[in-house]
């Protein structure tokens, strides 16, 4: 009960199995990714872009390791229906703010699946002619991969299970957990908005 410490995140935690990676490998993880980028991109002045909402632990965190100058920006999109996200048709709610021609783009993401919603993105960014635009996740699955998506940087490879945390939701919910667990099986049958 108290080995792998969930119970001091209380409620919070409740429906969580068991962590699969923790706060300190991701912590870690993600400063060696700062450093990378800190030397790839010194004198370029990259923006960093981000798809809300799951990507702002991981982008916050990335900043602070990036020891260089940077910006960032967010989009925000929507899937039209669970059919139309199969097939990955989705709408841009939120554009950037920032131009991004001639500039050295970093997309930024939090977990890549089939890489459906990532492509329709890519593609829509790079009609805007950026000086250069490349990938930057932090959790990747490989097994459902539909799309070749050439990676960057990439933080872990994860196995073809839905995982929360960090970013990463089911209905909304666990995303300020810091480390990143299953949940329990009871967990996905249970609740009002069991069809949504
Ligand atoms: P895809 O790469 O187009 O299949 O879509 C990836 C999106 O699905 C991500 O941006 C997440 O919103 C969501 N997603 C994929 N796997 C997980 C998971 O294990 N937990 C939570 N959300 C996930
Ligand atoms: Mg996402």
């Amino acid at each position: 009960m108290t080995e792998n410490g969930l119970e001091t995140y209380g409620d919070l935690a409740t429906g969580v199995r068991e962590i699969l990676i923790s706060t300190n490998e991701i912590q870690q993880r993600v400063y060696e990714i700062g450093q990378a980028i800190s030397q790839d991109y010194t004198g370029l002045n990259p923006l960093l872009v981000g798809v809300l909402k799951g990507v702002l632990f991981f982008m916050a965190d990335l900043l602070r390791a990036v020891r260089i100058p940077t910006e960032m920006d967010f989009i925000a999109v929507s899937s039209y229906s669970p059919e139309s996200r199969d097939q990955g048709l989705v709408r841009m709610v939120k554009d950037l703010e920032i131009p991004i021609s001639g500039r050295h783009v970093l997309f930024v993401e939090d977990v890549i699946d089939t890489g459906l919603t990532l492509n329709y993105i890519l593609r829509n960014l790079r009609v805007r002619q950026p000086a250069s635009l490349e990938v930057c996740v932090l959790f990747n699955k490989p097994e459902h991969r539909l799309v070749n998506i050439p990676l960057k940087y990439k933080g872990f490879d994860l196995p073809d299970r839905f995982v929360v945390g960090y970013g990463l939701d089911y209905r909304e919910k666990y995303r300020n957990l810091p480390f990143v667990g299953l949940l329990k099986p009871n967990v996905f049958q249970s609740g009002p908005n069991n069809s949504v």
